[in-house]
């Protein structure tokens, strides 16, 4: 039986038991995503390493679930060293799925910064200045989490539905789904409003928010309008179809 010193402490290992192994058995968590015990190691995943010093060689990083254990080896499964390779590793497989949060959360557990998740986000803050400058809602804002900033809804946020964020926004970071009669806006899973929705006076679908027209009714009086005559809640559509056909009548 090997004897070897894990974490400074000297304990017996068994024949050809690789380090990961060795290690779990005795309750030391080592990250590993390629590893399975019934299968031959892969050493894909990387994040296995650890630092290991034999009696003829200092120490160095090696991949636990592919090195095995020998007599009088020394095994640190933390240190600077460990933390670097790590990293470096944690890096790497989080460029293949951004996504992942089997990934983060591994990461996390191990105090590995891996930045925020994507969100098609670039921070061009089209979105928070149209919001502010064109509707003027002001409803987004940018909020530092972590080391990032993020584009939320500005707390007690004053969202009228009308979308031109969504529509401004040059990656389709932020998104508007109507459904039934209810237009959501959001970003992330993070909802930015929900409002419900009028229906078009001439054909009846659902397609504009009450807070909205409200706005535009208000603008139009503001700047009187000089076609303000009566007010009607049409849709795009059929106001086109409507004021063509008054102006072709006699
Ligand atoms: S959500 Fe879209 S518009 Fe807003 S900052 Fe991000 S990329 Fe720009
Ligand atoms: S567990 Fe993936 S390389 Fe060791």
């Amino acid at each position: 039986m090997p004897e070897v010193i894990l974490n400074n402490s000297p304990i017996s290992a068994r024949q050809d038991q690789n380090i990961l192994e060795l290690a779990r058995e005795h309750d030391i968590e080592i990250p590993a995503l390629c590893y399975h015990p019934a299968l031959s190691p892969a050493a894909s995943c990387k994040l296995c390493a650890v630092e290991v010093k034999t009696p003829d060689k200092p120490f160095q990083i090696k991949l636990a679930c592919v090195t095995k254990v020998k007599p009088g080896m020394e095994i640190k499964t933390e240190s600077a060293a460990v933390y670097e390779a790590r990293t470096t590793a944690f890096n790497t497989l989080i460029r293949y799925a951004p996504e992942s949060e089997a990934i983060r959360d591994l990461a996390r557990k191990f105090s590995i910064d891996l930045g925020p998740t994507p969100d098609e986000c670039i921070r061009c803050r089209l979105c928070i200045r149209v919001c502010k400058e064109v509707v003027g809602a002001d409803a987004l804002g940018m909020e530092k989490r972590g080391s990032e900033n993020f584009v939320v809804p500005k707390e007690g946020n004053e969202c009228i539905g009308c979308g031109t964020c969504a529509n401004i926004c040059p990656t389709g970071a932020i998104k508007m789904k109507d459904r039934d009669n209810i237009r959501y806006i959001y970003i992330r899973d993070e909802i930015i409003s929900q409002n419900p929705l009028l229906r078009c006076e001439a054909c009846g679908k659902y397609f504009a928010t009450s807070k909205f027209l409200n706005l535009v009714q208000q603008r139009e009086r503001e700047a009187q309008h000089p076609e303000l005559k009566e007010q009607h809640n049409y849709c795009p559509t059929c106001a086109k179809l409507l004021s063509d056909k008054t102006k072709l009548s006699p």
